[in-house]
Formats: C-alpha cells, structure tokens, sequence
C-alpha cells in the first residue's frame, strides 16, 4: 500500500509520465488517492477510497457526472479531516463543487485551485487555511459562483482580482484576519448577492466605486441582497448609494466606526429585514423615511450616539397623521386607536435602541409593535411613565427599559405580557407599588427592578413565578415582610432585597439558606441569623446559655422582657464574653461538687481514684467489688496496676463538653486517654450506661479513636480511649506557632478522614452530636481520628435544650435545627458541623472570630466571597498559596453545602466521601512522588 501510494504521487507530480501509461489510469482515482494520502483521517471517514478501483464514483463523499463518469462534485463537510490539501485534487477537471467545510486542514489555499475550469462552488470554511487569499484564484475565473473561506485564519489583504469575478454571487470571507481596505472595484460585482466580510481586520472607508459615475455601477449591485461588515474598524460615513441596493434584505455595518447621520437612502430599501448599525458612533436622529422599511424585522441601533426625540413613527406614528383632538393642548402623543394607524413595523421582532441618547417620551400606542420579542430602550434619557399599552405586547420577552429618567409607577398591564421572561426596569424614578399582576407572567426568569422608588410590599403572588430565577428589588422603599413562600422558588439563583425597609424574619429554605447576607442587608428591620438580628421569641443561635444555672448568674437569658430588652441592648460579643465567663464559672462549681461527692464516695468505698493529685492516692483497691466495675473491651482487666498516674491533674489533656481528659499507662506501658464524665448528674442508669457504652465500644475505624473501656461508680463515670499523640486538629489550626502549619495534602487528607469516620458512625446508626476540631485528634501519621463521638447516647434523654447547652462550646458547629423545636435531629446535624469544620480547616479560621464589635461567621464570610468571585482568597494565607485552587474550590463548595441550613439540602456522609474522592486530583500522587 505504502509502496503503490508513494508511485503514485510519483506519478501525480510527473503528469506527462501518467499520460504515457497503457492503460490509461483514471485521473480521479488518482487524484483523490493522492488527495488522500496527504490527510490525517481519525475516524476512517475515507475507507471507501480504494486504489483498486475504475472510477471513484462509489466512494463517500464523491459525485460523478453519470454520462462522463468523471467527478463533479467532491464534499466532505465534517469528516473530521487534517493536514493539508496537496496537489491531488487537481487532477480533477471536471470538478464543479468543491466542499470541505468544518474540518481540521492548514496550510495555504492552493492558488493552482484557479487551474479547474469547471469549479462554481468553492467552500473551504470552518478550517485552519491561513495565509493570504491568492490573487490567481480570481484572475481568470470563468465559472466560479460562490466562494465562502470564512472561519478560517486566512490573513493579508482581499486581492484585488476579487472585483474582476464577475460571475461570483456569494462570497464568504468572514471570521477571518483579513486586513486592509475593500478592493475598489467591488461594487462593479453586478451579480453578487451576498457579501459577507463580517469579523476581520478590514479597516478604511466603504469604496465609493467610480467616483462620479456611482449610479451606473451601483445598479449593478442590485441583486445584492445581503450585505454584512460587521466588525471590522471601516470608518467614514455610510455613503448614501447604499439606497441603490433595493434588494438588500440584510445590511450589518455593525462593530466598526462608522460616524456621521444615518443615510435618508436606507427609506429606499423596502426589502430590508434585518439592519444591524450597533456599535458605531453613528449621531444625529434616525431618518424618518425608514418608515417605509415595512419589512422590518430586526433592528438594532444600540450603542451609538443617537439623540433626538423617540422615533414615534416606529410605532405607527406617521407624523403625516392629523393629531387627535384628545391628544390634548401639549401636544403630548397619545394613543392613536389602534384601528386608525398601522403599525409601521408590524413584523419587528427585534428593537435595539439601546444605549443611546434618545429623549422624549415612550409613545403610548407602544402595544402596536404586537409582534416585538426583544425591546430594549435602555441607557436613554427617556422621560415619562410606562405606557399602559405594554399590557399588548403579547409575545414579549425581553423588555429592558433600564437607565433611563421613566417616573410614574409600574402599570397593571404587565400583567399581559404572558410570554415576558425578562423585565428589567432599574435604574429609573418608578414610584408605588410593585403590581401584583405581576403574577400573571408565568414565564418570568429575571424580574430587575432595582434603584427605583418602588414602595409597598412585595406581593406574595411573585412566588407562583415558579421559573424565577433572577430576582433584583434592592435599593427601593420596599416595605412589609418577606413573604414565606418566596423559599419554596426552585429555580431561584439571586434574590437581593437589600436597601429597603423590610422588616419580621428572614425566611428559610430554598434561596434564603445559601443568600449572601449583602443580598438582605440595610433593612434595619429585618430579622434572622443571616442579618445577624434576632427576631423576638427566638433565642439567638450561636449563644444557649445552660439553663439550670442560677437565674442571677449574669450571662443568663431568662425570657422576662426587662432582660429581653437588655439583650438587645447588649453587643453580641459582650453576650458571648459574658456567657464564656458564666461557663467558666458553671465549670468551677461542677468540678468543685463533682469532687466534694467523689471525695464522699471515697471515704466509705475506698476507691482509690482520685480527682486532685496523685499524692493521696497509695494503692489499688479498683477490683474491690464495692468500689465501683471497671471493664476493659479488649479482655485486659488488669488496668489498676498502672492507675497511679490516674487523674492526676499533670497529665490533664484537655476539657470538652462531656469532662475533662487525662493521659495514663496501662501495665504494660500502652498510653491510653481517660475521660471523666461531669455530666454524672445526667447519666443513665448503670444498665443504661453499659448498654451504650457496650455499643460504642464496638464501633472501630481507623479515622476514630477506640473506646478502649470504662470505669463504672454511680458518682463517677470513666472512659477509656485510646490514646492518639499528636494533639487536637484545633491545636494545629489555631495554637500552633511559627510556619509549621499544616500543608493543603494534609489538610485534604483531615477533611477525607473526618469524612469517613462520620459515614461509618452513621452507618452504625451513631450521631457524633459534637464534632469540632478539637474533637479530631491527629496520630503521629498525620491520620485524623475523631473522638467524644455518640456520648449524647449516655444523657437520660435527647434533649435538645440539654444537648445545645453541652455543645455549647462547639459554637458555630451547631446546626441550625437545635434552635428550632419543630425540626428532628438526625445525623445531618453532624454533616453541618462538618461543614463548619471543612471550612476551618482551609481557611485556617474558627467558626466564629469575634472582632471588636463584630462577629464573623466562616460559612457566612465564605458565601460572600464565593458570590463575589474571590473565594481562592480564603484559603489559609500560611499556605502561602500552596495549593491546588481545582480542589480547594469545590471542598469550600462542598463545605457551604454540607453547612445549609435545611438538614434535607446537606448531603450525607457518604455522598460526601465519594464527593471528596472526586475532587482530590488524580495528579496528587504524582507531585508527592516530586
Ligand atoms: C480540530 O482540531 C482540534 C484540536 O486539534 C480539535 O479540538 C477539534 O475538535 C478539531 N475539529 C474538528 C472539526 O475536527
Ligand atoms: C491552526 O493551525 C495553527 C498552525 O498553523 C496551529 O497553531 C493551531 O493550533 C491550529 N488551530 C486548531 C484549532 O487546530
Ligand atoms: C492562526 O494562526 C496563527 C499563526 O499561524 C496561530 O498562532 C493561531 O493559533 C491560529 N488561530 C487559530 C484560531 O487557529
Ligand atoms: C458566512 O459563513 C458563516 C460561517 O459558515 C455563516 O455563519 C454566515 O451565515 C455566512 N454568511 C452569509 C451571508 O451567508
Ligand atoms: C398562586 O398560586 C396559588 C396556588 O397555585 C393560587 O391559589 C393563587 O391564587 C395564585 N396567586 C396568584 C396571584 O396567581
Ligand atoms: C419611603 O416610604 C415612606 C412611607 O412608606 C416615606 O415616608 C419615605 O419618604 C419613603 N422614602 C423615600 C426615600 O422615598
């Protein structure tokens, strides 16, 4: 195969050697093989293609002439095709249509392509031809009609041989790197029909074609009916011969920087459908004769620098028409019954004023465009109200008035724009209230009425706008409270009512638990822990105080209303200062109590524990059957014998919700953790107590730490954990100093394991009720294992009261549904805090930092600055940068999820460990290895 390709590219470049061969060989098959031997074909497209055969007339993507059997028609449009076109191709004389658009071919455009007599459709768009358009291929054309080499990479100047071709009809050079002015002699191309040039680098003024002479070659131009430039940089005015193409049906001069007034020629083009002039700096008013231009369809004049007053006569207004007498002596146009007037643009479609500096008012009979899908009149200096005839406007759905002086209120009406998806209206002088009828726009996505004066409340029907999903109130005079149902929008994105006067709570649910809370802020009156504001009756969240402390304890929240009106009074960092100094002193008198009965229990049972040193302590009763039941899971009962250290004060390593922590040995050396219950007064029975701890002491994982066993007296309860060395999360977040902190690879690996021990707990039917980073211990490997899981188990009952005000230490940790008596606890409160927990451990922050006068929640700040777009911004400054931004964006994500405020809407653990695997990059292993 390799061999004969290679003979006949032989022979393809030695034609006179071909002419002598007996038999004759086809030239098609020849070409086309050689064609074929130059191209990357991935998906075997050409497989067809065989050299063996007389005539290719079978093979994809070819025609033949069936009287000549000699090919007329080669298209292999999106075969996927790269390389470059070699000089096979032109072996085929009788090709009439040449077709290999959207594939993957460079390299040049063969000028020898000139050589096929035949050739009347060219179409190599949608490649990667580059360099510059030959000058040959139109320098003898004799039958060549269209020709597109649009979205290509085709640079340089268009040859100027291109006016010569006057058989061409259409040309397609658009999306290109064409540079330089239009070839003079353009206009002399009697035959063409379109023109596009659209998206290059042309720049210069339109050639005025022979200059003096310009009706005789404009007529020629005739047939033109499509005529695009758009988005080059040809300056000037647009020369008024554009007129003379009476059957222009589209004219796109847009992007480029034509200035100067809008020719009164274009009221000649009765034809024109589409005309496109946006984005010049075009000035003065728009000519009335287009008028005349009722076939209009699409009009676009945004962003130039037109003024004037509105041009009524798009309306209809025919200024021809006699006003009405009821119009009124200011002479202010009113409503022309829609009987009497015409619209002038009955097919419009599409009107694009904006951004200009149109004045005066919208006209009234506005509803007579009843065909206008897209209507925007924005960035204007349009006076005047909102004219009711909006409310006709059936097949709407766009309508974009924003930026402008339009005062009055919004009309009912809109209520008749059935099919409106977007209203925006901001950024006016709108006064009153938001129509309720509003509701009737059933298909409304975004409802954009921002800095008006809009007052009242906002009706309780826009929560039928099931597709909303976009919905900006904020910087009115809005009033009343939110209604509730607003919550229940699926589709809902952005919802921003900040800067009104809207007051009661925020709801829940839906859109209001991820919302930022600069989309609710200024409204002194609105209440809610977003806003950081509690409503009254509802305790604030973040701060329970215990409520069996004693009433005149200074920290205590009681709910008579003198007190109540302190609290508001009170910051909320000088609450949380006083509650932390109520715990300190709870804890004190706990500890003192807790030993005043131990010290009892000791002197008629002679257990030898003891809670203040170890000095007292001489020798080992602990199997004495009256001191109390001591029970080790793994079968090692002899645990006394290195109790001697046993709660002694030294070995203390830390104090959580449920008591204090020491370090002892066991005989045999093993370190182990003890942790003495101060919550004695609310444990179970013994059966009870047993029971759970029986249970919890089943449960193994690598990432949790062993409940090894317990110690048992009906005033002291002991457990016995495994002992893990390297310290609290919390330690190495928060109190570790220096640059040693933690690296992103460690960190990710915390959050999996914390990850997996929680999905293993549940798995088990166990709620941790109390995870925080000082809750995951660290071993010496860098494993996270997760301790104090499921003690809840041990209070007599689920109390949420009692719960809330163990945990309280765990501020910010504690989800949302233990402030609210309705919600079940279920494990998804463990999912919250381990939301709250992801996040501190990449950002480095505690879920709640007190400042000044000032409380930062994490997830809050977080949120903000996800919305904001600056989100890589909160990971932990020590990393110094350090790390993936492709994983520490999605676990910050899966954080703000897991920290919703419904438990429904977290995901579960499980979910959540194939989440994290997810994310963390494959590439990980890899940059270990460097
Ligand atoms: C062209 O090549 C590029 C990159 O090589 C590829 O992404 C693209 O899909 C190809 N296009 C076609 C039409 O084959
Ligand atoms: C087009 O070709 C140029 C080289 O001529 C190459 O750099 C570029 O990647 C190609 N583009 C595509 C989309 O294949
Ligand atoms: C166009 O060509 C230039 C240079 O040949 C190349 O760098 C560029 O990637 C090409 N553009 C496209 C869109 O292929
Ligand atoms: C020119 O070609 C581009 C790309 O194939 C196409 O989108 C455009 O409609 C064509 N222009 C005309 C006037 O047909
Ligand atoms: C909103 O929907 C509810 C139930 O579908 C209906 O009862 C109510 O009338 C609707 N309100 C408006 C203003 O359309
Ligand atoms: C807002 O509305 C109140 C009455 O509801 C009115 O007193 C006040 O002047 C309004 N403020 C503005 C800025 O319009």
């Amino acid at each position: 195969m390799r061999k004969l390709l290679e003979f006949l590219l032989f022979l393809a470049l030695v034609p006179a050697f071909v002419r002598s061969v007996d038999p004759p060989l086809n030239y098609d098959v020849l070409g086309l093989i050689v064609f074929k031997a130059d191209v990357k074909d991935p998906e075997s497209k050409l497989v067809s293609w065989n050299e063996d055969d007389d005539n290719p007339c079978n093979w994809v993507g070819v025609r033949c002439n069936p009287r000549t059997n000699r090919v007329a028609e080669l298209v292999l449009d999106g075969f996927s095709l790269s390389g470059r076109v070699g000089r096979g191709l032109l072996q085929l004389k009788f090709i009439r249509k040449l077709s290999l658009s959207k594939n993957n071919f460079t390299g040049t455009i063969n000028p020898s392509l000139a050589q096929l007599d035949n050739l009347r459709i060219v179409d190599l768009s949608d490649n990667n031809f580059s360099g510059p358009i030959p000058n040959e291929l139109f320098q003898q054309c004799s039958s060549l009609r269209v020709v597109s080499f649009a979205r290509n990479n085709l640079s340089g100047e268009i040859p100027q041989s291109l006016s010569s071709c006057s058989t061409l009809t259409a040309v397609n050079f658009s999306s290109n790197q064409l540079s330089g002015s239009l070839p003079s002699g353009i206009w002399s191309l009697n035959g063409l029909r379109w023109l596009d040039l659209s998206d290059n680098l042309l720049e210069g003024e339109i050639p005025r074609g022979i200059e003096g002479s310009l009706p005789d070659s404009m007529q020629k131009l005739t047939m033109c009916t499509s005529l695009s430039l758009r988005g080059n940089s040809f300056v000037g005015e647009v020369p008024t011969w554009i007129g003379e193409i009476r059957n222009l049906q589209t004219l796109d001069l847009s992007g480029n920087r034509f200035s100067g007034q809008i020719p009164d020629s274009l009221g000649n083009l009765q034809s024109l459908e589409v005309l496109n002039l946006s984005g010049n700096g075009f000035s003065g008013s728009l000519p009335e004769s287009m008028i005349h231009c009722k076939a209009l369809y699409a009009l676009d004049f945004s962003g130039n620098s037109l003024t004037g007053n509105f041009p009524a006569w798009i309306f209809g207004l025919d200024m021809q028409v006699p006003m009405l007498p009821e119009n009124g002596p200011s002479g202010k146009i009113k409503d022309h019954s829609p009987s009497s007037v015409q619209p002038s643009f009955y097919n419009l479609h599409l009107l694009d004023l904006s951004d200009n500096a149109f004045s005066g008012e919208i006209p009234g009979n506005i509803g007579l465009l009843s065909n206008v899908q897209y209507l925007n009149m924005s960035r204007n200096s349009l006076v005047g109200g909102i004219p009711e005839s909006i409310g006709e406007l059936k097949t709407i759905n766009v309508l974009d008035l924003s930026d402008n002086l339009l005062n009055g209120s919004i009309p009912s009406d809109i209520g008749g724009t059935v099919s409106l998806k977007e209203l925006i209206l901001e950024k006016n002088f709108l006064a009153g209230k938001i129509p309720i009828q509003i509701a009737n726009c059933s298909s409304l996505t975004s409802l954009i009425l921002s800095r008006n004066n809009l007052s009242g409340p906002i009706p309780v029907a826009i929560a039928n706008l099931t597709n909303l999903q976009t919905v900006d109130l904020s910087l009115n005079n809005l009033t009343g409270t939110l209604p509730k149902q607003l919550a229940n929008l699926p589709h809902l994105l952005l919802f921003n009512v900040s800067h009104n006067h809207l007051q009661g709570e925020l709801p829940a649910g839906g859109i209001f638990n991820t919302i930022s809370p600069s989309s609710v802020s200024d409204n002194p009156s609105l209440c809610g822990s977003i806003v950081h504001r509690s409503c009254p009756g509802v305790l604030p969240k973040p701060i329970v105080l215990n409520p069996n402390s004693s009433s005149d304890s200074p920290g205590v929240l009681s709910s008579s209303s003198n007190l109540r009106h302190k609290r508001i009074i009170l910051s909320i960092s000088a609450l949380i200062a006083i509650g932390a100094a109520a715990l300190i002193a709870l804890g004190v008198i706990a500890v003192t109590v807790l030993n005043l009965q131990f010290r009892a229990s000791t002197s008629h049972s002679a257990a030898a524990l003891t809670l203040s040193g170890g000095d007292d302590f001489s020798h080992s009763p602990a199997t004495d059957a009256n001191s109390g039941k001591l029970v080790m899971f793994s079968g090692d009962p002899d645990f006394s014998a290195g109790a001697h250290a046993l709660l002694n004060k030294d070995c203390e390593l830390g104090r959580g919700g449920f008591g204090a922590v020491y370090q002892t040995f066991l005989r045999d050396g093993r370190p182990v953790a003890i942790k003495k219950l101060t919550v004695s007064s609310l444990v179970k029975s013994q059966d009870d107590f047993e029971r759970e701890i029986k249970k919890l002491g089943k449960i193994r994982h690598q990432n949790l730490v062993a409940l090894e066993g317990y110690y048992w007296t009906p005033s002291l309860q002991l457990l016995i954990y495994e002992f893990v060395s390297g310290g609290s999360l919390y330690k190495h977040l928060h109190e570790k100093a220096g640059g040693n902190s933690l690296s992103w690879h460690e960190r990710f690996n915390i959050i999996l394991g914390t990850a997996k021990s929680l999905a293993h707990l549940h798995r088990m039917n166990v709620i941790h009720y109390n995870l925080k980073s000082s809750n995951v211990l660290i071993d010496s490997s860098g494993e996270p294992k997760v301790g104090d899981f499921g003690l809840a188990r041990l209070l007599p009952m689920l109390d949420r009261y009692v719960l809330s005000s163990k945990i309280q230490s765990a501020l910010g940790y504690m989800a949302p549904e233990f402030a609210c008596r309705t919600v079940k606890i279920t494990e998804k409160c463990d999912v919250y805090g381990f939301g709250v927990l992801i996040l501190e451990v990449v950002t480095g922050k505690r879920p709640v930092e007190y400042m000044e006068d000032d409380v930062v929640v994490l997830c809050d700040m977080v949120r903000g600055a996800l919305e904001e777009g600056r989100v890589e911004e909160c990971v932990d400054g020590r990393l110094g940068g350090n790390f993936p931004a492709e994983e520490a964006i999605p676990v910050m994500k899966l954080g703000l999820v897991c920290t919703s405020q419904v438990p429904s809407n977290r995901p579960d653990m499980a979910e959540v460990v194939n989440i994290l695997e997810l994310i963390r990059c494959p590439s990980e292993g890899q940059e270990e290895l460097g």
